[in-house]
């Protein structure tokens, strides 16, 4: 059977996806508690992905090596850069590029040295799938959230954005970082800090890897208000109703 990691970037995501599991126990490796059980029959391990690229680089890397995981999914939140991509849509990434990968003059900006490529892509048939799991969920959410927490978080009717994701090692919280890398990435969607990491990893075990994030925040210089409330009140229900959606159908 094949089996599946889900990586959350959160604890509350995490507890999310865990309410799913009936017979999950814990495995402590690496520092990292992984969590290895059965969603909807299918065989999983759910785990937190830790904050960074090199945290990601390291739980993906025991996934497949150690829990032999043939596919990976990851869900986490994301600030938003693209014009129109706002608090509480999702983005699902279809490409990666790490944003703070810089061996110029050696090796173009944003090329990973030994890879001859800055862009690494997403699995298209396991990316298929989340995006019809997102599309499920997403016209569910009003109900679940209730009118009260939407009207609070100013949320529209969410939209499902899809194209490049970036990562890097650095919360982006002030309008003028945001502006450059908008500059610098015009066709960026959304910022995050580990995306990129999992995608060269699994690049080179060559698992297939899909990840979707809701918007947090715009990566501006609100960023920092905006966030931690948004997680405590709106992050953490997406999570599991994705997985839910993915795995239940
Ligand atoms: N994750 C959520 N919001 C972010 C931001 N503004 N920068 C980097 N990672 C994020």
């Amino acid at each position: 059977m094949p089996r599946t990691a889900i990586v959350s970037a959160l604890h509350d995501e995490l507890a999310s996806v865990l309410e799913l599991m009936p017979d999950e126990h814990k495995q402590v490796i690496g520092g990292r508690e992984f969590w290895v059980g059965h969603l909807h029959g299918q065989d999983v391990v759910a785990v937190l992905s830790g904050i960074g690229k090199v945290a990601a680089a390291t739980t993906a890397t025991l996934l497949i090596q150690h829990f032999g995981v043939n596919r990976i999914v990851f869900t986490g939140v994301a600030g938003g850069l693209g014009a129109g991509v706002n608090v509480g849509d999702m983005v699902l990434a279809r490409q990666f590029l790490q944003h703070d990968m810089d061996a110029s003059p050696l090796f173009p900006r944003h090329e990973v040295p030994g890879y001859g490529r800055a862009r690494f892509e997403a699995d298209a048939a396991l990316t298929d799938a989340l995006e019809l799991a997102c599309d499920r969920m997403l016209h569910q959410l009003p109900q679940q959230l209730g009118a009260e927490t939407a009207a609070a978080f100013g949320l529209q009717v969410p939209r499902l954005h899809q194209g490049l994701l970036i990562s890097g090692d650095r919360f982006v919280a002030t309008t003028a970082e945001s502006q450059a890398l908008q500059r610098e990435l015009p066709e960026a969607l959304a910022v995050e800090m580990e995306g990129a990491a999992f995608a060269q990893v699994c690049h080179d075990f060559g698992i297939p890897l899909a990840v979707v994030r809701t918007i947090s925040d715009r990566a501006d210089d609100a960023a920092h208000v905006d966030f931690p409330k948004f997680l405590r009140e709106v992050a953490s229900r997406y999570s599991g109703a994705v997985i839910e959606s993915l795995f239940n159908h």
